[in-house]
């Protein structure tokens, strides 16, 4: 058998409770997975979950002893999967405020390893930990050395952690741009005038949805061989615009 199906197997997503996590969590849940579905407010992940009957847990990826006690509250598990981060708005360096920028690398950078640290002990043979970089990791464009040192330093994580946590496998996802509430809060219009502008710049020609981003973990969870790359599901964006 060259894939594993994600049938009764343990998948935990940081970041469940909006866009791409979301999306993962319910692709996983309707594939058969047991989901645990994490972020920081209950409420607010029972409300993006509905009637999904899953798992909901409560946890900030950037304090590390309440990610020890959550791993060590599910137990034995089969995948994880991070896509935790903040928005992170574009600065000149100039400018940069390093609050922020330290925030936003506690968060995704440091939070993504501490969950890596703690879950592997837990991880089943052929289990799996799923990071997120980003377009921007290799991309470059200029103000947003934040954003490219973050996505940059988890595809790094990713290749040495592959090696050193295996035969645990690791992998990263690159999304492009994702219509997610990522991107800040945009009105209707100025989302839909967002979306318009960006799919003119994307090979495939249109802005890619979280269900669409969601795919390349789920197959990462399933395929056996897979370790220490990242999967640039970008719409093309490393390529184009
Ligand atoms: N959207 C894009 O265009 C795009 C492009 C490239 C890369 N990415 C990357 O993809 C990842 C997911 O982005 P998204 O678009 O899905 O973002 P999103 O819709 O804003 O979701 C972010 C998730 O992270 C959780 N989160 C934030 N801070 C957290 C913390 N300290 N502890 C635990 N959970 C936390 C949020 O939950 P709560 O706030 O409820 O805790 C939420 O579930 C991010 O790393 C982002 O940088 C996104």
């Amino acid at each position: 058998m060259t894939s594993t199906p994600l049938s009764h197997q343990t998948v935990a997503v940081f970041g469940a409770s909006s866009g791409i996590g979301l999306a993962v969590a319910r692709g996983a849940h309707a594939l058969g997975a047991r989901v645990v579905a994490i972020g920081r407010d209950h409420a607010r992940l029972a409300a993006a979950l509905g009637d999904d009957a899953m798992r909901i847990a409560t946890c900030d990826i950037a304090d590390e002893a309440q990610v020890a006690a959550l791993l060590r509250d599910i137990g034995a598990l089969n995948h994880v999967v991070v896509t935790a981060g903040g928005v992170v708005g574009p600065s000149p360096l100039a400018s940069l405020d390093f609050d922020v920028a330290r925030d936003a690398i506690a968060t995704k950078l440091q939070g993504s390893l501490l969950v890596a640290k703690h879950a592997a002990p837990r991880l089943a043979p052929g289990g799996s930990i799923g990071f997120t970089s980003g377009v921007l990791g290799r991309k470059v464009t200029a103000n947003t050395v934040v954003k490219t040192v973050i996505n940059a330093a988890l595809e790094a994580a990713v290749r040495q952690l592959a090696r050193e946590l295996a035969p645990l496998r690791v992998y990263g996802v690159s999304p492009g741009p994702v219509d997610t509430p990522n991107w800040g809060t945009l009105s209707d219009a100025a989302r839909r005038e967002r979306a318009g502008k960006l799919a003119a710049t994307l090979p495939v020609g249109f802005m890619a949805s979280a269900d669409d981003t969601a795919q390349a973990y789920l197959f990462a969870m399933r395929v056996r061989a897979l370790t220490g790359t990242v999967i640039d599901l970008d719409s093309g964006a490393q390529i184009g615009g």
